[in-house]
C-alpha cells in the first residue's frame, strides 16, 4: 500500500535509509509512525539472517512477542515451528517478522489481561516501510504472508485469504525500494496461508483440517526454495 496512511501515520519519517538490518531495527525501536507505540512495551522487529532466502511475515506480535521483543516466540510461533518443519522449511534459512511491529490491545474490564486487537489498515499502511526496508535488503526468493494483515500490507486491501492462498503470485516489489525504486513486480514469489493462530482459534473438529492447510501452503513455499 503505497503512500502515508490517513491521518498521516507513516513509518516513513523514522527509517533511515542506507540503513542495514542492524541499524533498521535500532531506529524501529523508536518509531512514533502511528499510535500502537504507546501502550506496547516495545517494536517487535523481525530476526533471522539478511541471506534468508524466505521471509515469513505476521500480523503483528503477540503479547509473549511484545514482552519478550522478539517475533513468534507465544503459541502460534510454536505452530508455525512445526507446519515450517513438516513443510520442509529450514527455519534457518528465514526471516520472520510482522506487517505490523508493535502490539495492539484491548484491556479486559476490571482485569490486566491484554486482548489481541487487529491492526486496522491505518497501522498496516503506517508500518508498511520497515517491512518494505527489511525486504529490500533481503531480496528473498519467497514471501510467505501469514494471514490476512500480511497479505493486506504487501498486496493490497482487497487481499482476500481464502482466494489466493497456496498458489505462487507475483511479489510485488515495495514502494519506494531502493533509490528511484517503482512499485513493479519483482524477481520473487509470494505464497499466502492463513494464520497459525487460525489453527488454535479453529475447534477442535476444524483443527486438522486448518493445520494441514498451513502445512500444504508452507509446502508451495518450500517447493519454491528448491527450484
Ligand atoms: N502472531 C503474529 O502474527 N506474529 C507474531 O509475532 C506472533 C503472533
Ligand atoms: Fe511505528 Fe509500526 Fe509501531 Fe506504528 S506499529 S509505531 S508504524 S513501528
Amino acid at each position: 500500500m503505497p503512500g502515508p496512511g490517513p491521518e498521516g501515520y507513516d513509518a516513513a519519517p523514522f527509517v533511515p535509509e542506507k540503513a542495514d538490518l542492524r541499524r533498521l531495527r535500532e531506529a524501529a525501536a523508536g518509531c512514533r509512525g502511528c499510535p500502537l507505540y504507546r501502550d506496547a512495551t516495545q517494536t517487535v522487529f523481525g530476526t533471522g539472517e539478511p541471506s534468508a532466502r524466505v521471509v515469513l511475515v505476521g500480523e503483528q506480535p503477540g503479547d509473549q512477542e511484545d514482552r519478550r521483543g522478539e517475533p513468534f516466540v507465544g503459541p502460534a510461533g510454536g505452530v508455525l515451528k512445526r507446519a515450517l518443519a513438516e513443510a520442509g522449511i529450514d527455519p534457518a534459512e528465514a526471516y520472520v517478522t510482522n506487517a505490523v511491529k508493535h502490539f495492539k490491545f484491548e484491556r479486559q474490564e476490571r482485569g490486566k489481561r491484554r486482548i489481541h486487537k487487529a491492526p486496522g489498515l491505518r497501522e498496516i499502511s503506517a508500518c508498511k516501510p520497515w517491512l518494505a526496508s527489511e525486504l529490500r535488503l533481503i531480496d528473498p526468493e519467497v514471501v510467505v504472508a501469514l494471514g490476512a494483515t500480511a497479505g493486506k500490507s504487501l498486496l493490497g486491501p482487497s487481499f482476500r485469504v481464502t482466494q489466493q492462498r497456496g498458489v505462487p503470485l507475483p511479489l510485488p516489489v515495495p514502494d519506494g525500494a531502493g533509490e528511484g525504486g517503482q512499485e513493479g513486480e519483482g524477481a520473487g514469489a509470494l505464497v499466502a496461508t492463513i494464520h497459525p493462530s487460525a489453527v488454535l482459534r479453529a475447534d477442535a473438529a476444524a483443527r486438522a483440517e486448518a493445520y494441514a492447510g498451513l502445512v500444504s501452503d508452507l509446502g508451495v513455499a518450500a517447493r519454491l526454495l528448491r527450484g
